[in-house]
């Protein structure tokens, strides 16, 4: 049987890219790349860029180039994948709660400086056992929801009570603060912040790291009271949700879906061959699936598997059968998630293409 090479050659021209595909303009990533960290630096925040949207060693190592402090990984296997591409300083956003979990936190608290969260007495408890089973110091943020209502503990009373367990436990050491804000929430966020910051005072606590996140708000990062990080993820790609937010424009979409229209079943309507396999059904709180950028008037109403069906306004011809049109979609970080390889391009043409290393890691 022959030897499946995926994509190990990229095709030297755009045209030569079969579909559906993903593609990545470098420039932009670059330029998106830059203007973060240029913000972060003109404010003195540290940058630990979650990469979770675009899930490629070579993009972190970029970034750390770039001047970034570390990474943020959401999964202990996305962290593994960072940690055996040579990225050495890597915060884990998510609890990690069970044995088996444990156990590989160790394995890589041993090879790399690794910093976790914990939003309750069970999760740092667990990270105690493990920490002082392994012989090592691992450092800890608490969790605190801010307005975004995932983990977090809920009041800045309690997330001072926690960063005292924490301080309390052997094996552990309380980093500060952690929060992943609600979109618009600055504000709260900040005032938020500002009691757990007194909180913990109160209680002799030192906050060395107040860690902030995500890229609507991005630019007010520094308005957090305290902050000292923030962790931005999609701002490397953009998508359609954060043109929508007026957090950019569709000039700064650097990753999109190629792909080539298979069917014209009726005037209104084309078919193309990337559905929700390549394009992912997240909605994101918009409607439709994608922005097609030869065809900004045509909407994708519908998603199958393998098909994405778009609506051709009224008087417009639309893209015949055989075209090729690019969609940027509503949600870059799942997007990467379902592809094996991105195609990296630069002036016209593909530079090289990309595994997508970390894809898949949700354990
Ligand atoms: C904990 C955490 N930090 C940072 C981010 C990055 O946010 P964004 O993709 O909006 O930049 C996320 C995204 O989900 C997150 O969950």
């Amino acid at each position: 049987m022959p030897d499946t090479v995926l994509a190990a050659e990229p095709p030297a021209t755009i045209d030569a890219l079969d579909t559906p595909a993903l593609v990545i303009d470098l420039d932009r990533v670059e330029r998106n790349l830059r203007r973060c960290q240029d913000y972060a630096d003109a404010h003195g925040l540290a940058l630990r860029p979650h990469i979770k949207t675009h899930k490629i060693p070579e993009f972190a190592h970029r970034q750390v180039a770039l001047g970034a402090r570390g990474i943020t990984c959401q999964k202990l296997g996305e962290a593994e994948v960072m940690a055996d591409a040579g990225i050495s300083d890597i915060l884990i956003t998510y609890n990690i709660v069970g044995e088996a979990k444990l156990a590989r936190l160790a394995a890589l608290a041993r090879r790399c400086a690794i910093r976790t969260v914990a939003d309750s007495a069970e999760v740092a408890e667990g990270l105690s056992a493990a920490m002082r089973a392994a012989g090592l110091t691992l450092p800890v943020l608490v969790e605190c929801d801010t307005g975004a209502h995932r983990c977090g503990v809920a009041t800045p009373e309690a997330a001072a009570a926690l960063a005292a367990r924490i301080d309390s436990l052997r094996g552990l050491r309380f980093l500060g603060l952690m929060t992943y804000p609600a979109y618009g929430g600055t504000e709260a966020v900040s005032a938020w912040i500002a009691a757990a910051l007194a909180a913990c005072r109160a209680r002799g606590l030192a906050v060395e790291v107040v860690s902030s996140g995500g890229t609507p708000d991005l630019m007010r990062a520094h308005e957090v009271a305290g902050v000292t990080e923030h962790r931005p993820g999609t701002y490397i790609y953009n998508d359609r949700s954060l043109v929508a937010r007026g957090a950019c424009a569709w000039e700064d979409c650097a990753l999109a879906i190629l792909a080539t229209v298979v069917s014209r079943p009726a005037s209104d309507r084309a078919i193309i061959d990337a559905g929700s396999k390549s394009l992912s059904s997240d909605l994101f709180g918009l409607e439709g699936y994608g922005h097609i950028v030869e065809y900004p008037a045509a909407t994708v109403f519908a998603l199958s598997e393998e098909h994405g069906n778009l609506r051709i306004p009224p008087g417009t011809q639309g893209p015949r059968i055989g075209e090729r049109v690019t969609v940027i979609p509503n949600h870059a970080c799942v997007v990467s998630n379902l592809h094996d390889f991105a195609y990296g391009l630069r002036g016209g043409k593909v530079e090289r293409t990309y595994a997508i290393a970390a894809r898949g890691r949700t354990q």
